[in-house]
């Protein structure tokens, strides 16, 4: 992905961020001096309690925030605005109404002026990926919202970012079809190894997903603890009922009642 790559180097950093906002004269702090680094390749799920800065630790790698204080560097340059390296994917999809399944995905490179032949390869890949070859022509009013979600996921991939950034992607699914999108992400982080940052309320999606997991403090949002998931991708969706797996929940789970 890169052509000067460092052992070291991360591709994300957060060095010392805090975050202050001004809210009818009061100050709050919403996230005071987090660093953290993110490995390329590497998954990172964030959890924490509702307004402990989770959402806002995205939008400071997505652009769409500067932090007071700190600094937020991508393979060592500081993050200035929102770009098309950083996709991002939100509870609500932004899947276009208007477009067909085939025509959202291509959406992201005919804007970007770059439909190509590999563009349209990387179109095919995902609608396969995805499980969405059959609905390729179909509209989004047409599918659920797990389909929905799907198309929104594939829809971030398309654009070959070098980051993909989920706040809360799959906070509004039922628990069957939340259990298929994390297996299709698994199969997604197995094709492409994408650096991701996952932000999530449930913490068996955060063990299964991610690489590492970050326990946030409840506001001002610090990191209380990173967890290491010591296992090897692809992970079955089976590894969650077994005995370590659980082990590693309950771990999570007493380091966020802590975090409380
Ligand atoms: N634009 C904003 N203006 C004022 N306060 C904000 C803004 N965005 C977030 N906050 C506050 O900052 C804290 C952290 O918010 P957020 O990052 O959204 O938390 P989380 O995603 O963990 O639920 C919360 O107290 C929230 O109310
Ligand atoms: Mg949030």
């Amino acid at each position: 992905m890169t052509s000067c790559r460092h052992d070291a180097a991360s591709h994300l950093a957060l060095s010392d961020a805090s975050v202050y906002f001004s809210i009818r004269g009061q100050t709050i702090c919403a996230l005071d001096s987090v660093s953290l680094d993110v490995r390329e390749g590497e998954t990172v799920c964030l959890v924490g309690p509702s307004g402990c800065g989770k959402s806002t630790i995205l939008n400071l790698i997505g652009g769409f925030l500067s932090p007071s204080s700190g600094s937020v560097s991508m393979e060592g340059r500081a993050v200035g605005a929102p770009g098309a390296d950083r996709a991002v994917v939100f509870q609500a999809d932004a899947v276009f109404p208007w477009l067909t399944v085939r025509r959202n995905l291509e959406y992201g490179p005919r804007a970007r002026g770059r439909f190509d032949d590999a563009a349209r390869e990387r179109v095919d890949h995902y609608l396969e990926l995805m499980g969405l070859r059959d609905f390729a022509d179909a509209y989004p009013k047409m599918l659920s919202g797990g389909m929905r979600k799907r198309v929104d996921v594939a829809r971030a991939y398309v654009n070959d970012p070098g980051v993909i950034l989920l706040d809360e992607p799959f906070g509004a699914v039922d628990d069957m079809t939340k259990s298929h999108l994390q297996r299709e992400l698994m199969r997604l982080s197995v094709s492409d190894g994408k650096t991701s940052l996952f932000i999530t309320h449930d913490i068996e999606e955060a063990i299964y997903l991610g690489d590492r997991v970050v326990v946030m403090t409840p506001r001002p949002g610090r990191i209380k603890e990173v967890i290491e998931v010591p296992y090897d991708r692809p992970r079955d969706l089976a590894i969650k009922t077994t005995e370590p797996f659980q082990q590693l929940r309950r771990r999570v789970q007493a380091t966020l009642g802590e975090a409380a």
